[in-house]
């Protein structure tokens, strides 16, 4: 397994937001994490990057323990997140902006081809390279920020909420790149989504969890076909759908 949780535990004081989470994610493979607010998924993502403290529990990666491996050793290594709400730098325009994603590798022809490729996967990132990346529209940045994880050349890419705030339209497109990365760049995909359907329609393998537990798991398809489950633990998935960014809270 590429990527082998176990047991994980995060305490943020009195509160103990992940609970002994066990999860494995093969190469390629895209699993999802699906779950309600609050049930500690992205507690569960940053932990796995190692920007959470863990207080319990392993991760290990490519057959390695990277518990106590610092979060920019995880990165060169392959291994990153594209964060909750983005976190694309305003101030910066969408090529520095990309550039900033290659901050551990050397600037050579390597990672420029890399930059060709992705403003040909992303014509509207192209069109507007030398503008501030506060003139995009939310889906594409969204689609920068999963540009800016590819420059890191990702083995495992984690995903927290990507179609936060977009429209059905931009959230099918973006979800149609994160479905490309794994067919054609063989890049493995944790996906945490509170729109569970299109999430489950996504992914090969996924966990429902639930007040940082996994209260069940299997194929997508299976616990996309189980009506029960998904209207105890999850509504219908377009909960956060009318839900901007910036009405979350910043944690
Ligand atoms: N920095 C923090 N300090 C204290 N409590 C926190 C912190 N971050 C998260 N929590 C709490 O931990 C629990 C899990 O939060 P987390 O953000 O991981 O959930 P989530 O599943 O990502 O929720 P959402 O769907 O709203 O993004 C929640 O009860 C939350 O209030
Ligand atoms: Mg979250």
């Amino acid at each position: 397994m590429l990527l082998d949780v176990r047991d994980l535990h995060v305490r943020y004081g009195r509160v103990h937001a992940v609970r002994g989470i066990t999860l494995t994610l093969g190469a390629g493979q895209v699993v999802a994490v699906v779950g309600a607010n609050g049930a500690g998924k992205s507690s569960l993502l940053r932990a796995i990057l190692g920007i959470e403290k863990t207080s319990g529990g392993s991760v290990g990666y490519d057959g390695t323990d990277i518990t106590r491996w610092s979060a920019s050793e995880r990165v060169k290594n392959g291994l990153v997140l594209v964060p909750e709400g983005r976190r694309i730098v305003m101030t910066l325009t969408v090529h520095e902006n990309l550039l900033m994603g290659a901050f551990n590798r050397r600037l050579d022809a390597a990672v420029h081809s890399e930059i060709d490729g992705i403003y040909d996967r992303f014509p509207n990132l192209a069109a507007r390279r030398d503008r501030l990346a506060s003139v995009l529209s939310g889906g594409e940045q969204q689609m920068l920020a999963i540009g800016r994880a590819l420059l890191a050349a990702p083995r495992v890419m984690m995903l927290d909420e990507p179609s936060l705030g977009l429209s059905p339209i931009l959230s099918a497109e973006v979800f149609e790149h994160i479905a490309s990365l794994g067919r054609d760049r063989n890049i493995a995909v944790l996906l945490v989504e509170q729109n569970t359907q299109r999430a489950l329609e996504l992914a090969d393998h996924a966990y429902v969890i639930e007040l940082g537990r996994v209260v069940s798991q299997g194929p997508a398809e299976q616990l996309l076909s189980d009506h029960k489950l998904i209207d105890a633990y999850l509504g219908h998935g377009e909960a956060k759908a009318g839900h901007s960014e910036q009405q979350r809270p910043v944690r």
